[in-house]
């Protein structure tokens, strides 16, 4: 918790810290990428940085943080902190890199707010920083001794790819197994991996990838887990952007037997042992569908008997990645349905799920139903104000972004 006189010092300089925290994270990232420009090269996702997302990420993060402080010092965010540390221990991040950030995250609001940093307005952020990193540091601590590694060492591990699959033009399905032929870590339906490429520049740059398969009881151990990948294309004009790099690396070079570097399986959006009860919504659109897939694999292997409704969108049926599995899995489950809407649909398909998703077309969504979903952030948005519109509780209503989280960071 601050202390009372940090807690004032924060509270009268919050609007004038949360005005300039964007241009502070700009200097700030310019500053360590200056200094350790390793750390761009090889840890740090430097799409996200090229197109500001990142950025905007840890602003919010920090604002959040230091509002909570302020307002609720008797509670601690553990959505924000658990799905940092989550994604800081898919990276590596050690306990020592904490002091390289504030080191230049302090430079930076010294060069942004000048005179307005008096000493106790710089102790008194700093105190907000260290508590927010120190409940990071024992978040990450605890992921990975619950993986058996070390931070620094991160776990990474070699896994052969012993199978590819093209699932659409542009998402391609990597079934891969441990290279040395020591048992897997387990892993949870809904995790995700962190899997390191080095890119044709010298860079080893690291993306999160979802476990889409081989997380029920044949999955582990030896077994073999999936990850599907979709290209990100480029664009041109006005929003021209350039293409992703590491789908399009693992989409144009790695092919069965080459060997991938992957983490061990991190993540908070994942099935809860008391999911085994209770009714369940899992929503997904485009590649969002994969941590469904798996959760739907894993639900079917443990039986789960309460109701379970399966809601997907994407553009057209050719276009919806492991379409079988997503129907297999749900067809094996007693009471469950699936209810696949399609923008430019196959002849025959239902009027009432052509088009964007529309959660009127389903019958009643039974009530205590636990919701997980993922997709872009406009779906997402979307289907949470229908659900709370149809009686699902806003705190039953979980969800995965594939970025950094804005919608965690603006709320
Ligand atoms: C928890 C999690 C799970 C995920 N699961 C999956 C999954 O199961 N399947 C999957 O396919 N993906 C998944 N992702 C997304 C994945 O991690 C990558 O973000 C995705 O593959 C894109 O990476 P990339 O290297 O190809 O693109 P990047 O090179 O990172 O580019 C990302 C975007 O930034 C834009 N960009 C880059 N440079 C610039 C610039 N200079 N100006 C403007 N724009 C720019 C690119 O055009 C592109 O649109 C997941 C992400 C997370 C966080
Ligand atoms: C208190 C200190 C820190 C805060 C508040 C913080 C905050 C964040 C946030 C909000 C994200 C985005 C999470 C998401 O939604 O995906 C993130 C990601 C990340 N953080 Fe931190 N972080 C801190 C310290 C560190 C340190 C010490 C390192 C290591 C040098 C680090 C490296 C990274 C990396 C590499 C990413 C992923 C970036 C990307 O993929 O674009 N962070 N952090």
């Amino acid at each position: 918790m601050l202390s009372e006189q940090s807690a004032a010092t924060v509270r009268a300089t919050l609007p004038v810290v949360g005005a300039a925290i964007g241009e502070i994270t700009e200097r700030f990232y310019d500053r360590l990428f200056t200094a350790r420009p390793e750390l761009l090269k090889d840890l740090f996702n430097r799409g996200n940085q090229a197109a500001g997302t990142q950025r905007r990420a840890l602003a919010g993060s920090i604002a959040a943080f230091a509002t909570h402080l302020v307002e609720r010092p008797d509670e601690r965010p553990d959505v924000l902190l658990n799905r940092i540390a989550h994604k800081h221990a898919s990276l590596g991040v050690a306990p020592g890199q904490y002091e390289t950030v504030r080191h230049h995250l302090f430079a930076a609001i010294a060069e942004v707010l000048g005179d307005a940093v008096t000493p106790e307005v710089a102790a008194a952020w700093d105190d907000v920083y260290w508590l927010m990193a120190n409940a990071l540091i024992a978040i990450e601590a605890r992921l990975y001794a619950a993986q058996g590694v070390t931070a620094g060492d991160g776990g990474w591990r070699e896994w052969e790819v012993v199978e590819r699959v093209e699932e659409t033009a542009d998402i391609a399905t990597f079934r891969l197994r441990p290279l040395d032929g020591v048992p897997a870590p387990d892993c949870r339906a809904g995790q995700y991996v962190s899997v390191q490429v080095q890119l044709d520049d010298g860079a080893r740059q690291i993306r999160q990838y979802s476990l889409s398969g081989g997380v029920g009881p044949a999955g582990r151990g030896h077994g073999v887990r999936q990850i599907s990948v979709k290209r990100v294309r480029g664009a041109a004009g006005v929003h021209a952007a350039p293409e992703g790099e590491v789908s399009n690396h693992l989409h144009a070079r790695v092919r069965q037997g080459d060997v991938l570097r992957l983490s061990p399986p991190y993540g908070d959006l994942v099935l809860d042992a008391a999911d085994g009860d209770v009714p369940l919504l899992l929503a997904s659109a485009g590649i969002g569908v994969t941590p469904m897939v798996a959760m739907l694999e894993q639900l079917a292997a443990t039986g789960h008997r309460a109701p379970v409704t399966v809601v997907h969108a994407d553009r057209s049926p050719a276009a919806h990645a492991l379409r079988a599995e997503h129907a297999a899995y749900t067809a094996k489950l007693p009471g469950a349905g699936t209810h696949f809407f399609y923008e430019q649909p196959d002849a025959g398909h239902p009027a009432a799920l052509t088009g964007r998703v529309d959660l009127a077309a389903l019958p009643a969504i039974p009530a205590g139903t636990r919701a997980y979903l993922c997709g872009p952030l406009p779906f997402m948005r979307a289907v949470r104000s229908q659900l709370i519109g149809r009686g699902v509780a806003a705190a039953d209503i979980h969800y995965e972004v594939f970025g950094p989280d804005l919608w965690l960071a603006q709320e």
